[in-house]
C-alpha cells in the first residue's frame, strides 16, 4: 500500500518518530531528508516540514508527487485562542484558515482567490481516529512525561478539542495580537504557522489531510517563553503518542 506522510513541525517530534521506526532511510529532496519506513507495521514517510506557510507547502507538494502518499497527518503544537483551549490540551482541526489572507476588496477577508473558499475541510475519518487516539494517548499524562513535567504544566487531565485552526505566518505573541485574532475569527480554537497551507495543498491534489496539535501557550505575553518549555519536555511525548494510536484505529 502507499504510505501515509507523517509530518511535523520540530525536530523534536521527529527524532522521536525516528526513534519508533526500525528501518527509516532518508531520500533527500527540496534541501529536506524524508525518511521512509515503517512505524508499527503501517508504510510511512516521515519528515520535518520546516516553520512557516511556504515550507509547510513545499513539503506537502513533494510528499503528493515524488512519494505518492494516500494521506498526509500532521503533528506540532499551537497556541491555544479559544475559551478553555489551555496549555497541554489537544487540538484536532477539522476546518482551516490563513488567518493573514487578505485580498480585499478584490476578494472576500481569507479568501484564497480563485478557490472560492477561506476554510479547507480536515478529512473527517482521519480526523476521528485522531480524536480517539488523543483521547487514549492523553488519559494518563504522567506515563508519557514523568511526573515531574506533569507537575510543572499542570496536566492534570488533558481535555481534546475539535474545531477550527488559523494558520499565518505570525508566532502570535502578545494578548493584544490574540485578541484580535479571537475577535475576526470568534470559533478559532487555535493559532499555528503550518496547517492551513498544508491543507490547501491537500486539497489541490485530493488528498486526505488531518491535523493534531498540542497546545505549547496561550499566544500571549508569555508565550515566547511558555513555547520553547512545553516543545522541550512534552510535546514530542504527546505526538508519538497521538500518532502511533491514530495509526492502530
Ligand atoms: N505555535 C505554537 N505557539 C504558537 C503561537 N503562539 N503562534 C504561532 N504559532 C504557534
Amino acid at each position: 500500500p502507499a504510505p501515509i506522510a507523517i509530518v511535523g513541525a520540530m525536530h523534536e517530534e521527529i527524532a522521536a518518530l525516528l526513534a519508533a521506526m526500525p528501518d527509516e532511510a532518508p531520500v533527500r529532496v527540496a534541501g529536506r531528508e524524508f525518511w521512509r519506513g515503517h512505524l508499527d507495521g503501517t508504510p510511512v514517510v516521515v519528515v520535518l516540514s520546516r516553520i512557516g506557510k511556504v515550507a509547510a507547502a513545499t513539503t506537502a507538494t513533494v510528499l503528493a508527487e515524488r512519494f505518492g502518499v494516500r494521506a498526509l497527518l500532521f503533528t506540532g503544537v499551537a497556541g491555544g485562542l479559544g475559551t478553555g483551549v489551555n496549555v497541554g490540551d489537544v487540538v484536532v482541526a477539522d476546518a482551516l484558515l490563513q488567518h493573514d489572507m487578505d485580498a480585499s476588496p478584490l476578494f472576500p477577508r481569507h479568501e484564497v482567490p480563485l478557490t472560492g473558499r477561506a476554510r479547507f475541510d480536515a478529512d473527517a475519518p482521519l480526523s476521528n481516529a485522531l480524536m480517539q487516539a488523543a483521547t487514549q494517548a492523553l488519559a494518563d499524562p504522567a506515563a508519557l512525561v514523568g511526573a515531574a513535567a506533569q507537575a510543572e504544566f499542570g496536566l492534570q487531565a488533558p481535555r481534546v478539542h475539535r474545531g477550527l485552526v488559523i494558520s499565518g505566518d505570525r508566532f502570535v505573541c502578545t494578548a493584544h495580537e490574540s485578541q484580535a485574532l479571537r475577535d475576526a475569527l470568534p470559533d478559532a480554537l487555535a493559532v499555528e504557522m503550518e496547517g492551513a497551507a498544508l491543507a490547501q495543498v491537500c486539497h489541490d491534489y485530493s488528498l486526505p489531510f488531518a491535523m493534531v496539535r498540542t497546545i505549547s501557550d496561550r499566544a500571549d505575553d508569555t508565550a515566547h517563553t511558555d513555547f520553547p518549555r512545553f516543545v522541550a519536555a512534552v510535546a514530542s511525548h504527546y505526538s508519538l503518542a497521538i500518532v502511533r494510536h491514530s495509526l492502530r484505529a
